[in-house]
């Protein structure tokens, strides 16, 4: 169903190419259109406020919701690129890993829409996508590069040598980064999502009221964990009651798990950096719209004569420009589109090398 209908082509030339980017692997439904690989012609990314009602995504809800978003977001995307269906060479879709129905919603479309304007249709890994989000706009990066990805469902530490050529070195074993975030937001009574409200309420608190666990730091490797974290910061909450706590409290709790947070991520990924030998780190992933995480590594990084490249929060989070350029690089390299090109939850049948 994915082939291209008969006579459908890629775009002749790579530095004019218009790709129609689709993410819908999470709770955001976002369209964007690219051009050259390089010009983000249109970027629309839809979220999905209703989660904040639960308190975290509703699987069901996020499908419905992208369900109903997809075809007025395209619909509006071409119109802001000032371009009309026809001019598509390609759609790149997010295939692979997220929640499975919200995967299975994107392909589909996708596919239906490439069908009907006889249009190929690449299927992108998420994660890689958001390993290379920060080329939009800094540029190709130089390689050897040790990439971080922090998100609500992933804290993945990569060495890249290309695109396409990748050496994992760690992941979360259990909780992501962001979902920690997010878990103990709840436990303070805060909104959803946590990340961006314990950072901001992390600036007004002491980040050594609380002494917690730095997990994993005495371990070799590149791992992380951040479940028994947010266990312990649990355990100290309850230990004051049940919310809601008073604002100073709450203030020195969030900027204690914060700066236990930060430290791990930044310790481990400035080994893996010096281990490697890399002069380039590249950050993607919602986590990365962390403002203490950023300003250490900067702070880190300018020490060493690391070059760091973050993207802006736009192309941190969830977005398709980031699915669009992956799709461009892979016509690029000469990658057909998968006639079998189905949707995938887990990040291991993904088909990325994880070793
Ligand atoms: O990449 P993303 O938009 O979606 C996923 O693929 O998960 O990341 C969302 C995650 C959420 O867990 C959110 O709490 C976290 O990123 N996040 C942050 C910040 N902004 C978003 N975490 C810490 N600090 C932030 N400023
Ligand atoms: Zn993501």
């Amino acid at each position: 169903m994915s082939r291209p209908a008969s006579g459908a082509s890629v775009s002749p030339a790579s530095s004019s190419r218009i790709v129609l980017g689709i993410e819908s692997s999470c709770d955001d439904t976002s369209v964007a259109v690219l051009e050259g690989g390089t010009r983000l012609k249109s970027h629309l990314i839809a979220a999905q406020d209703v989660h904040r009602l639960y308190g975290g995504v509703v699987p069901e809800l996020a499908s419905r919701a992208h369900l109903e978003l997809l075809p007025a977001l395209v619909r509006r995307a071409l119109e802001e690129a000032q371009i009309v269906a026809r001019e598509i060479d390609a759609i790149a879709v997010t295939c692979a890993p997220g929640l499975v129905g919200s995967l299975v919603v994107g392909v589909a479309f996708a596919k239906a829409y490439g069908l009907a304007l006889g249009k190929p249709v690449m299927g992108v890994n998420h994660i890689e996508a958001h390993l290379h989000a920060t080329a939009l706009e800094h540029g190709p990066s130089e390689y050897p590069a040790i990439a971080l990805v922090v998100s609500g469902g992933h804290t993945e530490l990569v060495r890249v040598d290309d695109f396409g050529r990748y050496r994992w070195l760690g992941s979360t074993r259990d909780d992501a980064a962001g979902e920690a975030y997010d878990k103990v937001a709840k436990r303070l009574g805060l909104g959803f999502p946590g990340g961006p409200l314990i950072d901001a309420l992390a600036r007004e608190g002491r980040p050594d009221a609380f002494s917690f666990p730095r997990p994993m730091l005495d371990q070799p490797g590149y791992d992380f964990s951040f479940s028994g974290l947010k266990t312990a910061v649990a355990l100290a909450a309850a230990a004051q009651g049940e919310p809601p706590y008073p604002p100073a409290l709450v203030a020195d709790l969030a900027a204690s798990f914060q700066a236990a947070v930060v430290e791990t991520l930044v310790r481990r990924t400035l080994s893996a950096v010096e281990n490697e030998r890399a002069g380039t780190l590249n950050l993607g992933g919602g986590v990365a719209c962390n403002r203490e995480l950023r300003a250490r590594l900067e702070a880190e990084c300018a020490a060493r004569g690391v070059r760091l490249r973050i993207p802006s929060p736009r192309l941190c989070a969830d977005n398709a420009a980031m699915i669009a350029l992956v799709g461009s690089w892979m016509l690029d390299r000469g990658t057909l589109p998968d006639p079998m090109l189905d949707a995938e939850a887990a990040l291991e049948a993904s088909g990325l090398p994880l070793n």
